[in-house]
């Protein structure tokens, strides 16, 4: 068990990725302390991890609410003692942010995947430090999509959203490591059964005059393996990535793109 005796939280665990990520690091022994923005879809996960003989919690915890996160994580060390890996799964639904191009965009719906991505990385991350520090361990985990590294067209501010986690990443585990702290972010390809992937590519898919299934053929087609990525093969190297045997790993976000982004 990779993570035996580790105590994880997770922002955005009712989703398709924190879900995922919840029973990868629950069937590796973590202790779970699961978080949303709604508490029944969070409740969903906790109930699947609980029933397949995991330790899973449960709350409600707004990511952009500082005091909500700081609160939440004051709760779980009373419990459980410590924190050993947060894991910022958050997205923010892409109707609300793509399919406009840059130039006719409002400047608003350009910012908002900027200060809601990077916000919600920097309080969580930086509530979870606190904690750690006096310990001298723990691991710093989110998530990002290739778009930080290659244009791609009507994705918005998305892509500078992506490129800020990325470089917050670096810049927390500049400052984490010395003190026993791993920062690491992972960039997986899309993953078609979620659904935030088909919301935002089966509009696109239509507009080009293509199925759904054609779509993701095309996606695939640009990876090495001509298939995408599963998120049960996401929540794999999560899962890793939070152990003690990724101990020479900090400062990088993975990528996960299989071969269709260069490094
Ligand atoms: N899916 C993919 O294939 C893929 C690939 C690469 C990168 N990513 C990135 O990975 C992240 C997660 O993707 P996903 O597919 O798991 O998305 P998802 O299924 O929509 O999950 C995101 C979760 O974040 C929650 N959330 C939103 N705002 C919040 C807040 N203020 N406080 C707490 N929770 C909040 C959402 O809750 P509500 O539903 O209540 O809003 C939802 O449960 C996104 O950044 C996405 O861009 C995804």
């Amino acid at each position: 068990m990779l993570l035996k005796d580790k105590v994880a939280v997770i922002y955005g665990a009712g989703g398709a990725i924190g879900g995922a990520v919840a029973s990868a690091f629950a069937s590796e022994g973590a202790e779970l302390f699961l978080t949303g923005r709604e508490l029944a879809p969070v409740e969903v996960v906790a109930e699947r991890v609980v029933s397949a003989g995991g330790s899973a919690e449960a709350a409600e915890v707004d990511v952009l609410d500082e005091w909500a996160v700081d609160k939440h994580l004051q709760s779980m060390i009373d419990k459980a003692g410590r924190v050993d890996i947060s894991f910022n799964a958050v997205g923010i639904p892409n109707a609300r942010i793509l399919g406009v191009p840059l130039v006719e965009l409002d400047v608003e719906q350009f910012s908002l995947p900027i200060t809601i991505y990077a916000t919600s990385y920097f309080l969580t991350a930086r509530q979870a430090a606190r904690r750690m520090v006096p310990k001298g361990s723990g691991v710093i985990m989110t998530v990002t999509a290739l778009h930080s590294r290659t244009g791609i067209p009507l994705v918005g501010g998305y892509g500078p959203a992506m490129a800020a986690k990325e470089a917050l990443t670096r810049g927390l585990s500049a400052e984490l490591a010395p003190q026993g702290i791993r920062v690491v972010g992972l960039r997986p390809q899309a993953m078609p059964e979620t659904g935030t992937i088909k919301d935002a590519f089966e509009p696109r898919a239509k507009a080009s005059g293509m199925s759904w299934e054609q779509w993701q053929e095309l996606l695939a087609g640009r990876t090495h393996p001509r298939r995408l990525m599963t998120l049960e093969e996401m929540a794999n190297v999560a899962v890793f990535v939070a152990s003690d045997k990724a101990s020479g790993m900090t400062g990088t976000t993975i990528n996960l793109t299989m071969g269709s982004l260069d490094d």
